[in-house]
């Protein structure tokens, strides 16, 4: 029997939950993650989510189904543990438009600005970062922030022109964008609208702001779908990744969702580094324990400062998981 043979009988949900067991592990998955994935994990949520549930996990390996900077911030967070992503290839065109070098090369031209960084970014920019943000936190973190400080942003700059329309701020933004959520038009959305007057239109805050301000809710993965669970409208059209659509059927059947397809000849809105992982790898990383996330000590204790602020700011403003 070759190998493609013998992995093709494995019943990966059977091996992956018995290899948990056995090794006392957790699957920490992101929406964006595939239906399986995000079935086999034993917590599913948005960035700040998994930040939080990293920071609680007691298990001895996270296994985490999602991207780069996100198995990195976990293991920032907690790391004693030994954190596993199933494809070490699986990166975050926001991450990559922010190398270490040109990041301090701009921020040392504001020295009298604040470095507020959104989560989507390297282990090394995080530790030229004063305050870590995610989606589910960011207009809040920089509203609480004293209304005479100086900021830059980075890497997204329409998250981050997001936040300087919600709260009125002039922070200065990084030019990065995030490769899904950029490509989506307002023609596109024109075209759906047309096709679904009824629908709403839900965004994550990475769309362009034309977008966002023809959206009817704009928010992270979760509170999209804390707000389309608790709406009473039938149909919405979500300005996203596809595995979105997974946990929003699943809490409402009744319902329609669809996706703003950027282009009808291609899978534009499927984050090609999210589904990067999939059962064979997820059960291959977890039986190997490998790749594994490594950082120097030293940017594991300068990196944490700015998660810790904004898990402790979060706390306190009582924001959503
Ligand atoms: P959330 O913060 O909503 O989880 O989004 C992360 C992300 O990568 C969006 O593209
Ligand atoms: Fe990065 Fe965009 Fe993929 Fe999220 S969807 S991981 S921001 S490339």
């Amino acid at each position: 029997m070759t190998n493609k043979e013998a992995m093709a009988k494995i019943n990966y949900i059977e091996e992956i939950n018995r290899l948990k067991r056995e090794k006392n592990a957790v699957i920490l998955a992101h929406y964006y993650q595939v239906p399986e994935i995000q079935e086999i994990a034993d917590y599913v949520g948005d960035s700040l989510g998994l930040a939080r549930k990293a920071e609680d996990v007691d298990a001895d390996i996270i296994v985490f189904a999602g991207v780069h900077f996100m198995a990195e911030t976990a293991k920032i967070i907690n790391p004693d543990k030994k954190v596993v992503l199933p494809d070490l290839e699986a990166g975050c065109s926001l991450a990559e438009s922010a190398p270490a070098d040109d990041f301090a090369e701009f921020i040392s031209k504001y020295p009298d600005h604040m470095v507020v960084s959104y989560v989507n970014c390297t282990a090394a920019v995080k530790t030229m970062t004063d305050l870590v943000v995610t989606s589910g936190n960011a207009v809040k973190l920089v509203d609480a922030l004293p209304k005479d400080q100086k900021i830059i942003f980075a890497p997204d700059k329409n998250l981050g022109a997001y936040v300087n329309n919600v709260t009125g701020r002039d922070m200065v933004l990084w030019d990065g964008t995030c490769e899904v959520h950029d490509i989506l038009t307002t023609e596109q959305i024109l075209k759906m609208k047309v096709k679904y007057p009824e629908a709403k239109l839900l965004a994550h805050p990475e769309c362009k702001t034309p977008v966002l301000n023809a959206s009817d809710f704009v928010g992270s993965t979760s509170e999209m779908l804390k707000f389309a669970k608790q709406d009473d409208n039938k149909s919405y059209i979500v300005a996203s990744e596809t595995g979105l659509l997974h946990q929003m059927q699943k809490d409402s059947p009744e319902k329609e969702f669809m996706v703003v397809a950027s282009d009808e000849t291609c899978a534009c809105n499927d984050c090609p580094h999210m589904k990067k992982n999939t059962m064979e790898k997820l059960y291959m990383c977890l039986k190997n324990e490998t790749p594994e996330i490594h950082l120097d000590n030293e940017v594991i204790e300068k990196a944490r400062k700015p998660i810790e602020k904004m898990l402790q700011m979060s706390k306190e403003l009582n924001i959503i998981k």
